[in-house]
């Protein structure tokens, strides 16, 4: 029998024998890892951005609207209720960078697609407190003023394709004209686009047609936010339980 006492009174052999027990439980959970393809479940639905979208991202990135919003509803009571079903690891596989976020100054924006009316955002955008009169969100009414950057959109695309995103390079080809595809439902390139990107919104986002603007892009990424996968499968199958 090991005489315990000898290890309680060395600490160099207490060291030791913490290392082997703490490295045990590190392999255990860090091996399987190695040898499974993907930890991420497969859901149905999950498209890359389309090109509007992704510059819709893009800004959201740059004007740090993380900084005040989260993009992950926890599996608890009161946030489904209030955000809906809990967000699934496929949902957020095609960011780079993800925008879990820890902060919510703001309600969190996961399934906010939908939610609310172009028109309720564009106002919402330029002037918060013009609709939320307590709200303390900035306004960003310059994004009305800004064209969208259509000529480096395909090296967006690539840079995402590079990091995992499926982009085929039909997807990258037409990315400058399905950019601007998406804001013209009366154009040629509406159905190519949502062939390409299926449950693509293809509408005039910002009111204004012609050129999509900084604020097309970031209402087409907020409209579509949420919206991919169909969820009635799954509250099917919780209700079965
Ligand atoms: C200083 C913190 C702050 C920043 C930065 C911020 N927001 Fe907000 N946002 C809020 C707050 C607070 C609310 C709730 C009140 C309201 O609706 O205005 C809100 C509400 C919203 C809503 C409505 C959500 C809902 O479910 O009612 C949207 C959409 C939104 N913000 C988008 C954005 C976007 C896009 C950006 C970046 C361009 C941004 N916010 C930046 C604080 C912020």
């Amino acid at each position: 029998m090991f005489n315990h006492s000898k290890l309680e009174k060395n600490s160099i052999l207490m060291l030791i024998g913490i290392l082997i027990v703490v490295s045990i439980g590190g392999i255990v959970e860090i091996a399987p890892l190695f040898y499974l393809e993907s930890t991420i479940e497969k859901v149905q639905g999950m498209r890359p951005y389309t090109p509007l979208e992704l510059v819709g991202r893009n800004i959201y990135i740059r004007e740090g609207c993380y900084n005040c919003h989260s993009q992950m509803i926890r599996p608890f009571r009161d946030e489904n209720e209030r955000y809906g079903h809990y967000s699934l690891a496929a949902e957020s596989m095609y960011d780079h960078p993800f925008q879990w976020g820890s902060k919510r100054t703001g309600p969190d924006l996961a399934r906010v697609g939908g939610k609310y009316s172009d028109d309720w955002h564009r106002e919402h955008m330029a002037a918060p407190r013009g609709v939320v009169p307590e709200s303390v969100m900035p306004g960003y009414p310059f994004l009305m003023d800004n064209p969208v950057k259509v000529s480096d959109i395909a090296d967006h695309l690539t840079a995402n394709r590079r990091v995992g995103v499926p982009y085929t390079d039909d997807m990258i080809a037409a990315a400058a004209a399905d950019m601007v595809a998406q804001v013209d439902p009366d154009g040629d390139g509406a159905e190519a686009l949502v062939k390409r990107y299926p449950k693509a919104q293809v509408r005039d986002f910002d009111g204004r047609p012609g050129t999509p603007s900084e604020m097309d892009a970031l209402i087409a990424y907020l409209q579509m936010l949420g919206t991919l996968v169909d969820f009635s499968a799954y509250k099917a199958q919780e209700n079965l339980r």
